[in-house]
């Protein structure tokens, strides 16, 4: 059995990246739905239908545990994938309790889609570990297409960050958290815009720690998984592979071109 992991594109990359750090030996099964993407201004029940579709094509690759690696499909559709099937999946926590618990300022920044922030999980989140912290929540309108065409630095992706997280630091937050796996690609340009006093918050090495708790944990005995030397690391994306590939050769260039696969679904 794998690791399934999927997001709306290149942006649970940044998750797996984080994965393969505590689980380097066990085979996964990446799955990027770049032609549904973004996600983030797409209906709830529409994501559900993609998940639902994406999470079939992992079960029959054997995925006994699924990581929904995008902040937007955990907010609209964890809660139905959990009553529709058996298997344990991970979702993506806007990681708002570290930012303000750690916050001295008393102000944090939520950069993350119009999906996540409108949903019930993110209102939670805040309610529970930061009300008495001011949040400042900005939609990264036109981050994530970026991101997914393989522009990841220059001026046009500073520009656009200036204007989600200059009124971020104007009002005095000291830390940022990504609400969107797609982000922490940007991390070097948002650095730049946010300044050395600024703390950068990405929840992936917390997804990834509690992705090893789930299998050490016995719900799913280690001894159980297969090996990515008997199963390589595939990745399989609805669009070309192009920008897949590329992104993911950042990470690790030792995958071979012919794990990258498009497909239908
Ligand atoms: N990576 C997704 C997330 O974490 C991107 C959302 C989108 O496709 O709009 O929310």
């Amino acid at each position: 059995m794998c690791i399934g992991v999927f997001d709306s594109g290149v942006g649970g990359l940044s998750v797996w990246r984080e994965i393969i750090k505590v689980l380097p030996e066990t085979s996964i099964t990446y799955f990027s739905d770049s032609a549904y993407c973004p996600y983030g201004n797409r209906s709830q029940q529409e994501i559900i239908e993609r998940a639902y579709l994406i999470t079939d094509f992992l079960l029959s690759k054997e995925a006994a545990v699924i990581v929904v690696a995008c902040n937007t499909a955990t907010a609209a559709a964890i809660k139905a994938l959990r009553e529709k099937y058996r298997i344990p999946f991970i979702g993506m926590e806007p990681a708002v309790k570290p930012a303000a618990l750690h916050s001295k300022s008393g102000t944090i920044g939520v950069l993350a889609t119009r999906g996540t922030l409108n949903g019930n999980h993110f209102h939670a989140s805040v309610e529970r570990f930061a009300s008495d912290v001011n949040v400042i929540a900005k939609v990264g309108e036109g981050l994530v297409e970026l991101v997914e065409s393989g522009e990841t630095s220059g001026v046009k992706v500073k520009e656009l960050l200036k204007i989600y997280i200059n009124p971020m630091l104007e009002q005095g937050a000291d830390h940022i958290v990504l609400g969107c796996t797609h982000y922490p690609f940007l991390l070097e340009s948002i650095k730049e815009v946010a300044g050395d006093n600024v703390v950068i918050v990405d929840p992936a090495p917390a997804i990834a720690l509690r992705t090893l708790n789930v299998i050490s944990e016995n719900i799913i005995p280690l001894s159980e998984m297969i090996s990515k030397d008997v199963y390589p690391t595939t990745f399989y994306t609805t669009a070309p592979t192009g920008t897949l590939m590329m992104m993911a050769h950042r990470i690790d260039p030792d995958i071979p071109d012919k794990n990258f696969n498009k497909i239908e679904i």
